[in-house]
C-alpha cells in the first residue's frame, strides 16, 4: 500500500501524458469553423450546415472574411491553403499575388541605386497582383459541392446589409484614418470615423461579388471588374495593366510534409517559407525531450530559440518563389543536416546569430494577416492564411470595386542587403521578376496523430506566424494544453536577425528573462506586441472538434 502511495505521484504524471487535456474552448459534434469574425465563421458553417464540404466553406468564409475584416480578408490580396480529406489525401493552393509584368529587379530604386522610400509599402506602385478570386475559384471548380450562387448568396447579403464595427475594429480604423486619406482623399469610404457599434455597408464590393457570382474566375480577371481595376491602379501610378490581371493563375502545390514524434504535419510549401522552416525547426528540436523541459521554461524558450535561429537563416538565405528559384529541399530537410546544424547549441550560453552561416541576409513580412480553420462533418479538413501585407495593405481603396488593394511588392527583397519598411534586408532568391510571386512566411498547417486529423491551425502575424504555429503544436502535443489554452498561452519568437528574443507583454517572468539575458540573450524590452491571432480546431479522442479563437482579437469559432 505504501509502495502504491509512494508510486501514485508518478502513475497520475504518466495518466497526465497519456491524456490529453480537457477541452475549454467552443467543442462542437460534427464541424466548425474558427476565424477572424464571427460573421465569417457563421457563414461558412451555415455553408456545410446546408450540405457543403469543407471546400465550400473555404470559398464561404475566405469571401465572407473580405466583406467583414478588411484589415486583411480580401479580394484584393492573396493567400495559401492546405487541405486533408477524410481519407487522408493532401493538397495546397497558392493563391499568392505575383509581380506585374512590369516589374523588375531594380524597380523601386533611385538612379543611385537606393531604396525610393514608401514605394514598395505605400499606395498603387506597391500593388502585387490579386490572387484570392483565383484560388477560391480553383478551389470551387476542384473540390466543391454546392453551385456558386448557393455559397456567394449570403456573402452578398452581408455585404449590403453591412457589418457592425467592434471595439477593437474601431481603434484600428482610426489609428489608420490619415493614411487612407493620404492614399484615397477624405471622400473615401474609410474616411469615416468610424465608432463601435456602427454599420458599414459595403453596395460596390456586393457588386463585385455578384459579377464574380455570375462569371466566376474571369469576372474578376477579364470583363468590367478587371478593366476598372487596371485603370484604378495606373491612374495612380501602378503597375497592374489588364493583361497582368487576364494572366493570374492560382497553383495546386504539393504541401510540405514530415513526422515529428508521432506527429505527421503538412504545412505549405514555397513560396511560402512556413512549411520548410516550421519542419527544420521540429527536427532541429526532435532530439529533446521538450515537454521535459516544461512550458515557457528558460530551457525550453532556449531551445526552440536556438532552432528557430538556425531555421531562419536558412529561411531567408534560400526560399523563393519555387518556379523561379532551385530550392535545395534535400539539404535544408535532410535530418543529418539538421542535427549538424544544432553541434554547437547549448544550454549554458545563447549562440550568436553571427556565428550561424549565411549571416549576410534576413527578411521580414509586416504582421497583419488573417487565418481560417475549418472541419466539416465528413472529416475533411482545411487550413488558409490570406493577407493584404500589412494592415488594410496598401491603404489603396478601389471605392468602386469595394476592396482595398495589397502591398505586398514589400514582401519581396527590394535590394539585397538593404533594409525594407520594417528595417530588414533581404535576399537574392526573393528578389523581383515579372510575374515572380515574393516570399511569403504564411502556414496554414495540419497535424495528423496516429494517421488520423489531430489539428488544424494557422495565424497572422508576419514572420512571427511560423513560430506562433510550431508554439501552438507543442502546446498541445508536448505541454498537454486544451486547444483553446494553446492559443491563448503567452508567445516569443526569435528569427536569427536581429539577434533579439521578442516576448508578448503578458506571462513571462522577470526571473525568467533575468536567467535569459545572463546566458547571452538579447532580449528585446521596448516593444513587446501581441504574437499573432491563432484560430485552430482539435480533434479530440472521442471525434467531437473543440475550438482554439484567439482571445487577442474579435476570433470566434462556430460550429455544430
Ligand atoms: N505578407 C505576409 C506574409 O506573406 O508572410
Amino acid at each position: 500500500m505504501r509502495r502504491l502511495i509512494l508510486l501514485l505521484p508518478l502513475l497520475l504524471f504518466i495518466n497526465c501524458k497519456q491524456q490529453p487535456a480537457s477541452p475549454t474552448g467552443l467543442v462542437t459534434e460534427k464541424a466548425m469553423v474558427v476565424s477572424a469574425r464571427e460573421e465569417a465563421s457563421r457563414i461558412g458553417v451555415e455553408i456545410m450546415q446546408k450540405g457543403g464540404n469543407v471546400f465550400d466553406a473555404m470559398v464561404a468564409t475566405e469571401l465572407a472574411l473580405a466583406v467583414a475584416y478588411p484589415f486583411a480578408g480580401n479580394l484584393g490580396g492573396g493567400g495559401f491553403m492546405v487541405y486533408r480529406k477524410n481519407n487522408g489525401e493532401v493538397g495546397g493552393i497558392d493563391y499568392r499575388e505575383k509581380a506585374p509584368l512590369a516589374a523588375h529587379k531594380d524597380m523601386y530604386l533611385d538612379s543611385l541605386g537606393n531604396v525610393i522610400p514608401n514605394m514598395s509599402t505605400s499606395g498603387a506602385t506597391s500593388a502585387g497582383v490579386p490572387g484570392t478570386v483565383a484560388g477560391v475559384m480553383a478551389v470551387h471548380k476542384k473540390f466543391g459541392s454546392l453551385p456558386l450562387s448557393e455559397i456567394m448568396e449570403p456573402i452578398i447579403a452581408l455585404a449590403k446589409r453591412g457589418v457592425v464595427v467592434t471595439e477593437k475594429q474601431a481603434d484600428r480604423l482610426e489609428s489608420y484614418r490619415d493614411r487612407f486619406i493620404e492614399a484615397n482623399g477624405d471622400s473615401t469610404k474609410f474616411a469615416g470615423p468610424f465608432k463601435a457599434g456602427d454599420t458599414i455597408k459595403y453596395p460596390e464590393l456586393a457588386q463585385t461579388l455578384q459579377i464574380i457570382m455570375e462569371q466566376g474566375h474571369d469576372g474578376f480577371y477579364k470583363g468590367e471588374v478587371a478593366q476598372k481595376l487596371a485603370a484604378f491602379v495606373q491612374e495612380k501610378d501602378g503597375f497592374i495593366t489588364e493583361e497582368d490581371l487576364a494572366r493570374y493563375q492560382a497553383k495546386w502545390r504539393d504541401p510540405i510534409e514530415f513526422d515529428y514524434k508521432d506527429l505527421h504535419v503538412i504545412s505549405m510549401s514555397p513560396p511560402s517559407s512556413g512549411g520548410v522552416t516550421i519542419n527544420q525547426i521540429f527536427k532541429m528540436m526532435e532530439p529533446y525531450n521538450i515537454s521535459k523541459l516544461g512550458h515557457n521554461s528558460t530551457k525550453s524558450i532556449q531551445l526552440f530559440t536556438e532552432a528557430s535561429r538556425r531555421a531562419y537563416a536558412d529561411r531567408n538565405y534560400f526560399l523563393g518563389d519555387p518556379d523561379f528559384v532551385d530550392i535545395p529541399y534535400d539539404m535544408l530537410l535532410n535530418d543529418g543536416y539538421l542535427q549538424d546544424r544544432m553541434a554547437n547549441f547549448s544550454f549554458d550560453k545563447a549562440t550568436l546569430s553571427s556565428d550561424v552561416s549565411h549571416g549576410e541576409v534576413e527578411i521580414i513580412e509586416s504582421d497583419e494577416t488573417t487565418h481560417y480553420s475549418i472541419v466539416d462533418s465528413e472529416g475533411n479538413a482545411i487550413s488558409a492564411t490570406t493577407t493584404l501585407n500589412g494592415g488594410y495593405g496598401s491603404k489603396l481603396y478601389c471605392d468602386e470595386l469595394g476592396f482595398f488593394l495589397n502591398n505586398e511588392m514589400d514582401d519581396f527583397s527590394s535590394k539585397p542587403g538593404v533594409p525594407n519598411m520594417f528595417g530588414l534586408v533581404g535576399a537574392e532568391a526573393n528578389s523581383i521578376a515579372p510575374e515572380k510571386r515574393m516570399l511569403s512566411s504564411m502556414t496554414p498547417t495540419i497535424v495528423e496523430k496516429d494517421g488520423k486529423l489531430y489539428m488544424v491551425v494557422g495565424t497572422p502575424g508576419g514572420s512571427t506566424i511560423i513560430t506562433a504555429v510550431a508554439q501552438t503544436i507543442l502546446n498541445v502535443y508536448e505541454f498537454n494544453l486544451s486547444m483553446q489554452e494553446a492559443v491563448n498561452a503567452p508567445r516569443f519568437h526569435h528569427q536569427w536577425l536581429p539577434d533579439m528574443v521578442i516576448f508578448e507583454p503578458e506571462g513571462f517572468p522577470e526571473e525568467l528573462i533575468a536567467e535569459l539575458e545572463a546566458k547571452g540573450y538579447i532580449i528585446n524590452k521596448e516593444r513587446t506586441p501581441i504574437i499573432g491571432k491563432v484560430d485552430a480546431i482539435r480533434v479530440l479522442p472521442n471525434g467531437k472538434l473543440e475550438g482554439g479563437a484567439d482571445k487577442r482579437g474579435d476570433d470566434t469559432a462556430v460550429g455544430f
